[in-house]
């Protein structure tokens, strides 16, 4: 029995930063390719997904950027919006958190277990940052992972093994804000009691999903549920989120995991107010199909926290949670600090936007990820492998099988559909009749289990057998002495009649994963998009005989080798030049203080405005400018590592403060007569230190 509607979710992201093609492989495009499919199929399906604009990664955002939260929020929801429509994920709606119906929705949600006595309070002493007077929840602090010992770890989760933590568990905790070291302090917050609920976890996940859910997810949640459920804080001290609705909460919020999971809620509502829909039955009713998309990071919170907040809530609970691995880059785990790592927007601007770009490029992308997709282990994206999949596949099976059938069909049937003879119908066009009538059921019984790889490797091969069952049949050959053995035509129209119905069943079957390339097909066989209705899918008649059809395109351009290496080149250098500049700012929005030193050891430093005369590249060396600087009394040759950043002629004429008395220094063979002060923001951006506006050099610096 068919379930009577589909509600399916992808992880909302945190609306701090662009997002990388790990997270588009992992949560979203999954998502797509099934939401498209049940569309296709007339299923009553919504597809929701937002922003995740709380918790303590976007005031941290604001730091480095040195704005507000606000703008970061605004700034990123659009951005990610945008990236989202332009690799044709097709939402029906895209939300954020930071909306008024979200936080009524949030805190109805929290009122509703508080007042059914589901919550309880509890005091306890939590890590505070005296210097900033702030209780140090979630990202405010940071320290060693205890699990697999990395120094990326922040008190709600670990950056690189994944693990969700809590402040306690952190090896030399630090505060984020000031880098200082935290002091313990008093607070009391609102807990979901999880032990409370065990044996409903157990009973539900462990027996009743244990072999329809993937291993790794059953896995995670059993090793969670033994090793004891502890009591969750749903509440935070900050001053960024949703209000807790009570009169004595004062500067405490929702805890941004209790609210990020309810804007699923408020999305499909948002989505019924703008098509006129009833969101209830999304959410109450027991004949729906909720699937959360998400990567393996958050299983733990839509697999045990969220599920105990919708049982007690009254809601539905979901029926999968495919959570996918990770996707490594070239080698190495994807990175934003150590810059490592393809943001969408990136592929967006050096393809999709590039004239022999386009939605072809798109479909490109979408189906190497899905290729690749991690979703039984970690897998790897390489520029080569882009390579690969686009040139071997696409091009050579694929997009060949179809522009063959075309070519031929135009050259040796009259450009239209040619007749099928059943009589002239021999054991491999049987062969290939019944190949594409199992191929649906294959793709099918694939995407309804998750399995997207599989599911595309099916299509593919379904083209493969298409190119081989040409090659067979060699229609070319028999054109050549169709006029001494006119029978020879028959063989040539059963083979054109094949592989042209084999083309629109193409078509309908990589619809869910090329939408374009879908659409593009539909155009060349001049058919409407009606087509691709999946319910047409192992259809041997789907192309009406007589019909002509438009002349090919090509649906695929090759990747080239200097594309390969040019994107290789551009995330060696990005992620250099960060572990260069800024190796030593780390992640905190301030850099910490060195020690303390005195007067006199201050007294030691002569410091001098100074006058930049001249400047040159010094050959071979990349981040070197040679400086002709006028002290007043005299004049200086320093060397200065801003050539990464500053150009000769920009810098001649700028005032700036030296380090006059510092001890001469050979480099490249050139003697450097002291240094020049410079500033440095958290992405590695150097400033002159203004000396405010001289007209000569040499004044004393204090
Ligand atoms: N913002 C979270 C992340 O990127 C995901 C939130 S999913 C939701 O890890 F369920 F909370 F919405
Ligand atoms: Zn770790």
């Amino acid at each position: 029995m068919q379930p009577k509607r589909y509600l399916i979710t992808s992880a909302l992201p945190y609306a701090n930063g662009l997002k990388h093609i790990g997270h588009l492989a992992g949560a979203y495009i999954p998502a797509d390719i099934y939401v498209r499919y049940l569309r296709s199929q007339q299923r009553d399906v919504v597809f929701v997904c937002g922003s995740d604009e709380h918790g303590t990664a976007i005031p941290i955002q604001a730091m480095k950027e040195h704005t507000t939260a606000q703008e970061i929020i605004d700034k990123y929801h659009q951005a990610m919006k945008e990236d989202f429509s332009d690799l044709h994920i097709s939402f029906d709606v895209y939300d954020r958190t930071s909306s008024k119906l979200h936080h009524e929705t949030a805190r109805e949600f929290f009122s509703f277990l508080l007042d059914r006595n589901e919550l309880e309070t509890k005091e306890t002493e939590q890590f505070y940052d005296e210097a900033s007077n702030t209780f140090l929840a979630d990202r405010f602090i940071k320290g060693t992972c205890p699990k697999c010992k990395s120094d990326r770890a922040y008190g709600d989760q670990c950056e690189t093994c994944g693990s969700a933590l809590s402040p306690d568990e952190l090896i030399n905790p630090v505060s984020t804000i000031s880098g200082n070291k935290p002091v313990k302090k008093k607070t009391t917050h609102w807990y979901l009691p999880l032990a409370a609920h065990e044996n409903f976890l157990r009973e539900w996940i462990l027996q009743q999903h244990k072999d329809d859910w993937r291993a790794s997810v059953v896995g995670q949640c059993k090793s969670w549920i033994d090793g004891g459920l502890q009591s969750r804080a749903v509440t935070r001290d900050l001053d960024w989120g949703i209000k807790v609705p009570l009169k004595d909460a004062e500067g405490k919020v929702l805890y941004v995991w209790f609210d990020a999971p309810i804007g699923y809620i408020s999305a499909t509502k948002q989505w019924a107010i703008d098509h006129n829909k009833d969101w209830k039955p999304y959410w109450y009713d027991a004949d729906t199909q909720l699937v959360h998309f998400i990567g393996k990071d958050n299983i733990v919170f839509h697999c045990i926290i969220f599920p105990v907040m919708l049982k007690l809530h009254g809601n539905i609970l979901p029926t999968s949670v495919p959570a996918n691995e990770f996707l490594n880059l070239e080698g190495d785990k994807m990175s934003t600090s150590r810059n490592w790592k393809l943001e969408m927007r990136d592929y967006i601007n050096d393809f999709v936007k590039k004239d022999n770009g386009g939605d072809q490029c798109v479909d490109m992308l979408r189906y190497y990820l899905t290729q690749i997709a991690p979703e039984t282990k970690d897998s790897e994206f390489t520029w080569k492998g882009f390579q690969d999949a686009v040139n071997s596949e696409l091009v050579a099976v694929f997009g060949n099988f179809v522009n063959r059938t075309f070519v031929l069909m135009h050259k040796l049937c009259a450009g239209k559909v040619p007749a099928y003879h059943p009589d002239a119908e021999d054991a491999i066009d049987r062969q290939l009749r019944e190949d594409i009538q199992a191929a649906k059921k294959k793709v099918e019984d694939s995407i309804e289990h998750y399995r997207f790889r599989e599911a595309l490797f099916e299509v593919i091969d379904l083209a493969r057998k298409g190119n081989k069952y040409m090659q067979e049949k060699e229609p070319w050959i028999k054109a050549k002495t169709v006029k001494e053995n006119p029978l020879g035509q028959l063989a040539i129209d059963n083979c054109l009649h094949n592989c042209l119905q084999l083309t629109a069943n193409l078509a309908i079957l990589i619809h869910p994963f090329l939408p374009s390339t879908a659409v593009q097909m539909c155009k060349m066989m001049k058919v409407v998009e009606k087509m691709l209705d999946w319910s047409n899918a192992g259809g041997l008649k789907l192309l009406s005989v007589g019909y002509s059809l438009r002349e090919p395109q090509l649906l695929f351009r090759k990747i080239e080798d200097e594309e390969v290496t040019t994107q290789i080149n551009k995330l060696k250098s990005a992620s250099m030049s960060t572990t260069e500049s800024s190796a030593s700012a780390s992640e905190n929005a301030f850099l910490p203080l060195k020690p303390e030193i005195t007067i006199d050891d201050f007294g030691k430093i002569d410091l001098r405005t100074g006058i930049i005369l001249s400047a040159q590249k010094v050959p071979k060396a990349d981040k070197l400018l040679q400086l002709e600087v006028d002290l007043g009394f005299e004049k200086r040759t320093i060397l200065s590592g801003i050539a990464m950043h500053f150009s000769p002629e920009e810098v001649v004429g700028k005032q700036v403060i030296v380090v006059a008395n510092l001890a001469p220094r050979k480099m490249r063979g050139i003697d450097s007569n002291g240094m020049i002060l410079m500033a440095e923001d958290l992405s590695g951006k150097l400033y002159f230190a203004d000396a405010g506006s001289l007209s000569k050099g040499g004044w004393k610096v204090s």
